[in-house]
């Protein structure tokens, strides 16, 4: 072996044995955090590192996540953090929900992967839960691990169903970042530096404009460009939670009937429970014709995503090739099995009705701080617990962040910048934790706006 072999296995023999304790001491703790910002900057992505300042330099030891339960955190020397974050959406349970870990637990002790070949239970367990969860008569389910391969998925149907090449998708979308889906992305910073991406016509519209769509749709129409679909997140996460007039979805359904494409909703962040309803579309009573998901079906556990749609529009993923779009780790039984688990617990603890409870008051409270700090922010906006608090200027809030931050309280900015701050906790936090987070973003308003 080389030198750089023999000291990759030394170094993961350390690491196996630092993985299985629970509790480290302060002194590991303070050499873990030392080798993560070392191996984050020399190894992994030394931007990132120095663009997350507010979180790795906050007080004198950076904050290194260690474990977690319910929406509180805690890092490698025992610090506790309230999350409003939930990764991003990807937290709807919390930390380590108990009967979720129970469950891949369990799969894992007996077979953590398929052979590939057999037919294993676990995925059809979960398409036929997904028949039943999902709207209308959305039938057919395929699986993947991440929510950007969901978005793919549905494209690839959409053209596969329809033979048409051209996509409606909204101003500030967004859909994830592999190639397909990027394309779709509303956000021109990600999009332009990779040049051509997909190959047909994709048009932006602004979010919320039914007209701008049904005109869009029918100048394709007019000039004869076929719309294979129109792509859209019921409410705009990324972009900070953007909820559309009520007109906005129904309208959008009608037209696309009219013209033949079909309507992708991507509930990959708001599916769930996360806006108050079991999926974002519920609000305005819209049966989409795919559903893409992803984040939180894994109940914070596993990656899994997945694309539901009806039996005519999943026809071409069946027949004459029922191999037409695979993954080989995607719907794997330890992916599988939290996803059961997932839905399992927002079924049985009815986390929609939740999130719409504590939504609710988390909004109100908001705008009541938004009048009395007109100078801090712009607007409070969102659903449930997919809330956006939008600031007067990036740097305020960048500060609210920051100051948040240091007094155990986890939220974030945009991919772009941090003038808007989406709060999403996991919706099972407590109402006396939502209070907490209020007296301590209370606390940091009355600081930063000093500063102003
Ligand atoms: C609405 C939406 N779609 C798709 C994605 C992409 O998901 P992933 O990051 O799992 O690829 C995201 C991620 O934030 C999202 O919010």
């Amino acid at each position: 072996m080389t030198q750089n072999l023999e000291n990759a296995l030394a170094y993961s023999e350390r690491w196996l044995g630092i993985i299985k304790q629970n509790e480290v001491s302060e002194v590991l703790g303070k050499e873990i955090i030392t080798e993560s910002k070392q191996n984050f900057a020399e190894h992994f992505n030394k931007g990132w590192l120095e663009y997350r300042k507010s979180v790795t330099e906050a007080g004198d030891w950076a904050a290194v996540e260690w474990t977690g339960s319910g929406a509180v955190f805690k890092d490698v020397l025992g610090r506790e953090y309230l999350d409003c974050l939930g990764g991003y959406g990807m937290l709807n349970h919390g930390w380590s929900h108990p009967d979720v870990v129970a469950a891949v637990r369990a799969q894992l002790g007996r077979t953590p992967m398929p052979s590939q070949e057999l037919i294993d239970p676990l995925r059809g367990v979960l398409a036929r839960m997904m028949a039943d969860i999902t709207p209308g008569d959305l039938k057919y389910s395929w699986f993947a691990a991440s929510g950007t391969e969901a978005i793919e998925a549905s494209i690839k149907i959409a053209k596969l169903y329809t033979q048409k090449p051209a996509f409606i998708v909204a101003v500030k979308a967004f859909h994830g970042k592999t190639m397909g889906s990027l394309s779709m992305l509303g956000k021109a910073d990600y999009r332009q530096p990779m040049g051509m991406l997909y190959g047909g016509p994709v048009y932006h519209v602004p979010f919320g404009d039914a007209e701008a769509v049904e005109r869009q749709l029918e100048i394709c129409d007019t000039i004869g460009v076929g719309v294979a679909g129109v792509l859209l997140e019921p409410i705009q996460g990324e972009a900070g939670a953007i909820v559309p007039p009520d007109t906005f979805w129904p309208r959008v359904r009608e037209a696309t009937q009219k013209y033949g494409a079909l309507l992708i909703a991507d509930e990959v962040q708001t599916g769930l429970g996360r806006t108050g309803k079991l999926w974002g579309v519920e609000h305005w009573n819209v049966v989409p014709d795919i559903i893409a998901v992803a984040k939180s079906l894994g109940g914070g556990v596993m990656p899994i995503s997945a694309v539901t749609t009806t039996e005519e529009i999943f026809q071409p993923m069946m027949y004459p090739n029922p191999f037409m779009h695979t993954t080989t780790t995607g719907g794997g039984a330890l992916a599988c099995s939290a996803a059961i688990a997932s839905i399992n617990v927002t079924l049985r603890d009815r986390l929609w009705e939740q999130a719409a409870e504590k939504g609710e008051y988390f909004i109100s409270k908001l705008r009541e701080f938004a009048e009395e700090y007109p100078q801090v922010y712009n607007k409070v906006t969102g659903k449930g617990l997919l809330i956006g608090m939008h600031f007067q200027t990036p740097q305020i809030g960048y500060k609210v962040a920051a100051e948040l931050f240091k007094r155990g309280v986890l939220v974030a900015g945009t991919l772009t910048n941090a003038q808007t701050i989406r709060i999403e906790p996991p919706l099972i936090i407590e109402c006396a934790q939502i209070d907490e987070v209020l007296n301590r973003l209370d606390d940091t308003l009355a600081e930063v706006s000093k500063t102003l």
